[in-house]
């Protein structure tokens, strides 16, 4: 029987509950080649007894497996998010080359959103290499009236042209609908840029239909018709910002999942809950799981066990449609994994 090897990276805060959770609904998944995983306690703990997230080979010895699970990276009392998510999170998305983040909007059976429409599928694919988060720039004159700091967002023609056309690819096997954002109207050259390389790139997809939306009007489209929507492309910090409203309108971000994808290959691909280590419930035992099991699912997928995928989204569906873990809270992190453990068998 053949193998995949998955790196479990639990992290901080609620991190561990969710991906235990998820391990254990995959794992009954009944995929058909065996799931072995490694667990790495990479983590903030980790860099209060190391001075470190991560080890120093830490990507190295992640490179070794066919995907990654992680839980939630962040404890903002003890390490600042600016260097917590810089030491793990962030690090793997770029060195495995990770350029497509894509999260899944539609509202799973059962669950109440805050809109009057119920019947939207939207799939946002986000950037996730470059722009806003390319980290580039710095601070001068630290700690003086004359302070300046500097955050450079970085477009280039490769990134901009691979992310475009991996939405392309995706909105061909959905409902053939692409929209593009930026914000050209105020910001120049890289939006213009976009703009310019979305024009190019749709050249190659007349099958798709597309349009272009500024950041702003897609917040509004969003919540005021989500159904019109289908793939979204998005830069670094759009799709970061968008996704949140997108994990708001499918019921909280409890339902959120995400899936960092190296489309090339190259490298393992990530997979995590959109939510975060979530400290103000983290040790109530509540955490909703539904997201990590479906990043899990989308994990499966990725790996080409699709039967077993749908197996899991068809489970936490049953849960949903049954009113277990659709009000934020209510149930307890137990009690819905074991609800779709029962799904599933
Ligand atoms: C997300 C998160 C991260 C991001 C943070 C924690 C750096 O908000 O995955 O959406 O901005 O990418
Ligand atoms: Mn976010």
């Amino acid at each position: 029987m053949n193998t995949h090897r998955i790196a479990l990276i639990p992290g901080d805060g609620i991190g561990p509950a969710v991906t235990d959770a998820a391990w254990a609904v995959l794992s009954a998944a009944g995929t058909s080649a065996e799931l072995e995983s490694v667990r790495f306690d990479w983590s903030c703990a980790h860099y209060e007894q190391t001075g470190a997230m991560m080890p120093v080979d830490g990507i190295e010895t992640l490179r070794a497996f066919d995907a990654i699970l992680l839980g939630a990276v962040g404890w903002p009392a003890e390490v600042p998010d600016s260097v917590s998510l810089h030491g793990l999170l962030l690090p793997i998305r770029k060195a495995f080359v990770q350029y497509a983040n894509i999260r899944p909007h539609r509202l799973l059976r059962g669950v109440q959103g805050p809109l009057k429409s119920d019947n939207f599928d939207i799939l946002c694919v986000r950037e996730n290499t470059e722009g806003e988060y390319s980290g580039a720039g710095g601070r001068v004159h630290q700690g003086t009236s004359d302070e300046v700091a500097v955050e450079t967002s970085i477009f280039t023609h490769k990134g901009v042209e691979r992310i475009l056309r991996f939405g392309f690819e995706q909105a061909r096997t959905r409902r053939g609908k692409l929209a593009s954002v930026t914000k050209s109207n105020a910001q120049r050259h890289s939006m213009v840029f976009w703009d310019e390389i979305t024009a190019k790139v749709a050249a190659d997809y007349p099958d798709v239909e597309v349009s272009s939306y500024h950041i702003d009007a897609m917040a509004a489209r969003m919540v005021m018709s989500p159904e019109s929507l289908d793939v979204i492309v998005a830069s670094n910090l759009f799709g970061d910002i968008l996704t949140d409203l997108g994990a708001a309108i499918q019921g909280g971000l409890g339902f959120a999942a995400s899936a960092n994808i190296n489309p090339d290959r190259t490298a393992p691909s990530m997979f995590e809950p959109v939510h975060g280590s979530a400290p103000d419930i983290a040790h109530l035992g509540i955490a909703n799981p539904m997201a990590a099991i479906w990043s899990g699912a989308m994990m499966l997928e990725h790996l080409g066990e699709t039967v077993a995928a749908s197996r899991v989204m068809a489970a936490l569906e049953t849960v949903t449609a049954g009113g277990v873990g659709t009000v934020p809270g209510k149930d307890k992190t137990d009690t819905i994994t074991a609800a779709v453990l029962g799904a599933l068998r």
